[in-house]
Order: C-alpha cells, then sequence, then structure tokens
C-alpha cells in the first residue's frame, strides 16, 4: 500500500504514524536539507526534520529551515575557544533536538569521535562520490581529475574515519566529456537528493543495524 505521495504504508497501528526526528547538519545551500523537507510532511515518510544546525550563519540551509517552520541554530567555530569545544557545542545542539538520527548533508567539518560517539550508529552522511573512492572535501573534483568514466553518491553511516563508515545505499552518474565539476556536481546532487531522500525514509521505518562492514536497513 502506499500514500499518494508513493510512500510506502508500513502498518497500521497508531505506532505506524510515529516519525522518526531527524536533525539534519549543513554548511551550505540546503538542496539535499529541501529534498528532506519536502518528502517530511506525509507522515508515511516516516520521518521528520526537528532541526537544522549549521556552522555557517549565512548557509541557505538555514532560510530553507526558517521557510519550512523547522527550528534552527548556528554552531560557528569562531565563537568557541578550540575544536573541541566547538565539537561539544554541535553535540549539545543535536542533542537539544532528542533526534533519532543525525543526517550530515553538505555539512564540511569534521566531527569528532565524542561527537559519533554519543550518537553512534545513528549519524548518516550524504557524499558525491562512490566511497571509498574520492572521500573528503573535494569528492567531485577529484573523480573528475581522476578521469573516472561513473561516479555518484553514497549515503552511509558515519564512523569515526573521514567517509569511511558502512555503506548504506548508492546511485551512479555517468562522467560526459565536457562536465566541469559544477556541471558534474549539479547531476550528481540530483540523483543524490533521490538517494538520500529514500535511504533516510527506509532507515527511519525499517531501522539500521551495522553487521561488519555492512549497513543493513530493515
Ligand atoms: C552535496 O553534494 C554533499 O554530498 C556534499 O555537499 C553538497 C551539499 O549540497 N558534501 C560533501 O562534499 C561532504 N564531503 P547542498 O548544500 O545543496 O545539500
Amino acid at each position: 500500500m502506499q500514500t499518494p505521495s508513493g510512500h510506502p504504508v508500513a502498518a497500521t497501528s497508531p505506532e505506524s504514524t510515529r516519525q522518526a526526528r531527524l536533525v539534519v547538519l549543513a554548511s551550505g545551500g540546503g538542496s539535499n536539507l529541501a529534498a528532506l523537507l519536502a518528502a517530511h510532511d506525509d507522515v508515511a515518510y516516516g520521518a521528520r526534520v526537528v532541526g537544522v544546525v549549521s556552522d555557517k550563519p549565512d548557509a541557505g540551509a538555514l532560510t530553507l529551515a526558517q521557510d519550512a517552520g523547522v527550528a534552527s541554530v548556528v554552531v560557528a567555530p569562531k565563537d568557541f575557544t578550540d575544536r573541541a569545544a566547538w565539537n561539544d557545542g554541535v553535540a549539545e545542539a543535536v542533542a537539544v533536538f532528542r533526534p533519532d538520527y543525525v543526517v550530515l548533508a553538505g555539512f564540511m567539518r569534521i566531527l569528532a569521535p565524542s561527537f559519533v560517539d554519543r550518537f553512534a550508529g545513528r549519524i548518516v552522511n550524504t557524499h558525491p562520490a562512490l566511497l571509498p573512492s574520492f572521500p573528503g572535501a573535494h569528492g567531485v573534483r577529484d573523480a573528475l581529475a581522476h578521469g573516472v568514466r561513473v561516479t555518484g553518491c553514497t549515503v552511509h553511516v558515519v564512523d569515526s574515519g573521514v567517509d569511511t563508515g558502512p555503506i548504506i545505499a548508492q546511485a551512479a552518474v555517468p562522467v560526459a566529456d565536457d562536465d566541469d565539476e559544477a556541471s558534474l556536481h549539479e547531476r550528481i546532487k540530483v540523483a543524490e537528493r533521490a538517494l538520500l531522500v529514500e535511504t533516510v525514509g527506509r532507515v527511519a521505518r525499517e531501522g539500521l543495524r551495522i553487521e561488519g562492514r555492512r549497513a543493513i536497513v530493515g
């Protein structure tokens, strides 16, 4: 059974109307956040963005949150004495929203192991390359520079490494001969938004467990 927007209805018990609480961390324009916000009004989606946290006061993601009536908070490194204090500040800001899952959607800073431990197994990141290839802040640029013919996007569980956690889902995107970083990233982002919305919804509705290197939904 599906709702008009196409999301499967999991069950008919009152439990089924519970929406997992998502906190989204974003540093940039927030097109991935926008996609989650477009999905979350459908109760059958199973997840709702309850808070947005950014390290950048001018992040477009903050405007999107405000327009959607979602609480947001800026935790900027410059307001903290050091990285550890900033990291704790982000963890506190996230914890206030009592998240079931934390979604890193274009969050361009590394979170310390203490953050990862606090929300262990419940942090999901979207990355614009087919991990384990091209981790880090320049996944699109690095894939293009390497000359790959196919790249894509990855939704994975965050561990204490940089883009090293168990992979939940991936989508492939072909590289065109005339692609530059911007054109390729735009095409990846189309696939990425769909993958992120679909994957986060499945995780929220069905749960997530880790077995070794494998992230299993359901
Ligand atoms: C996305 O492509 C995301 O994968 C990437 O930033 C973009 C954010 O777009 N994240 C990384 O590169 C993290 N290493 P958005 O602000 O439009 O959602």
